[in-house]
């Protein structure tokens, strides 16, 4: 084995050999299975495109029907895992809460073997079916209210906006959310999904590969950042503003959130899409300016940090119109879990196809052969 140099955040290391997503950074191109993620975009639902991603190839009609109506099947969760979501501090972030109750999930469906068909497909359908149910109960629960049934006449996308707000979505509404969800499902080898590799390489149940997944998630330089975006917008609070603020943040050397991506030195293709759904939500309900900030920022950010290679990522657009479908802001990160659970079964499954126990290496620089001193002494 050749020893190779520590790169900080492993740049560049290559640390699986998967089938599941491309990026190209540089000219902004992301593909699922081999298929551009604008033609899924355009054509595709998030549970078909799911399927895609988890089992490798598009599924028949009659595959779609069955897949869709299992997980409609599996969609409601057990009184205990609901009460035990009832004794979780209201003011907790809903990020624990559902890293708390997926790693439940996995106290009711007990472990069997990882080579038993019945096993993955189940474990991928109650998956996929109870995370958004546990999202939209934690989001009653903590106004001490009782959560909302999912009802099986409504589509994934359409029952989960149900659930957060006792009624039905207008279609277009639930469209777009869909479209989101198909946008966040997958992105090559991310902090998350290695994340959820590494746990799965010690070939534990996908309950607890999903908790990993979803505690890594939760960080603001991953899924947490489009909260902070929104909260950026806010602050900003006019087109105006925009270029002070700017100043600002350059001259401190901070962050401005949404923007950059350790692979992509040019606009997102997701941000790309995301902001066009923006661009509908607003034209149909108006009302107020954060669209135009974001437009004014994306593009006094290009002038200034654009030559490093800076442009919006998936949050900048994603919250945008995560706030115009009445979602609060810290359900942001958590409705990012609900799609990307999508990619961590896949790669999940992918893992256990050729497994080996994740085991790098590190680069020793403290001391050496110190003697021991006493408490009194030191
Ligand atoms: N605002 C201002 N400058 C930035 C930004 C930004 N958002 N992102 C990177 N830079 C600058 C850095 O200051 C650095 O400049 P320097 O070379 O002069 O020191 C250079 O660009 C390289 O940045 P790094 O932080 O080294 O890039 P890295 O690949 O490690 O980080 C990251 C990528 C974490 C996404 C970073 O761009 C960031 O913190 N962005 C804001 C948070 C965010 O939007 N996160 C969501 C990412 S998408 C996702 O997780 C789904």
């Amino acid at each position: 084995m050749v020893a190779c140099e520590f790169q900080p955040g492993l740049e560049g290391i290559p640390a699986a050999q998967s089938q599941i997503s491309f990026v190209n950074g540089q000219v902004g191109k992301l593909e699922y299975r081999g298929v551009p993620i604008e033609a899924l975009a355009d054509n595709s639902s998030f549970l078909e495109t799911a399927y895609l991603l988890i089992w490798g190839e598009f599924p028949k009609s009659d595959d779609l029907d069955a897949f869709q109506e299992e997980i409609t099947h599996h969609r409601r969760i057990k009184y205990r895992i609901r009460d035990m979501m009832k004794c979780f501090p209201e003011s907790g972030h809903p990020m624990d809460a559902l890293q708390a109750s997926a790693a439940a999930l996995g106290l009711f469906y007990s472990r069997r073997a990882l080579d038993d068909p019945i096993y993955i497909r189940r474990a991928v359908v109650r998956l996929l079916a109870k995370i958004p149910t546990m999202v939209a109960a934690f989001e009653h629960i903590r106004k001490g209210n009782d959560p909302v049934r999912p009802r099986d006449d409504l589509s994934y996308a359409a029952n989960f906006l149900y659930m957060m707000n006792e009624q039905e979505p207008d279609p277009f509404l639930a469209q777009i959310f869909d479209t989101c969800l198909i946008l966040h499902a997958e992105h090559t080898m991310n902090a998350s999904t290695f994340s959820a590799r590494v746990t799965a390489s010690t070939l534990t149940d996908p309950y607890a590969i999903v908790a990993s997944a979803v505690g890594t998630l939760a960080g603001p330089l991953h899924g947490g950042a489009n909260e902070e975006v929104i909260t950026m917008l806010a602050e900003i609070g006019s087109v105006e503003n925009v270029q002070p603020f700017l100043e600002e943040k350059l001259a401190t050397k901070s962050k401005i959130m949404g923007f950059g991506h350790r692979v992509y030195k040019v606009k997102d293709p997701r941000a790309k899409i995301l902001q066009k759904l923006a661009e509908q939500l607003f034209d149909k309900t108006g009302g107020d300016p954060s669209y135009e900030i974001a437009l004014a920022l994306e593009k006094a950010v290009a002038e200034k940090l654009g030559s490093k290679g800076i442009y919006p990522n998936v949050d900048f657009y994603s919250g945008l119109v995560y706030q115009k479908l009445g979602i609060p802001t810290d359900l942001f990160t958590p409705i990012f879990a609900i799609a990307r659970v999508a990619g961590w079964l896949a790669h999940w499954r992918e893992q256990l196809e050729t497994n080996r126990i994740y085991r790098p290496s590190q680069v020793y620089i403290g001391d050496h052969s110190l003697a021991y001193i006493p408490p009194e002494s030191r």
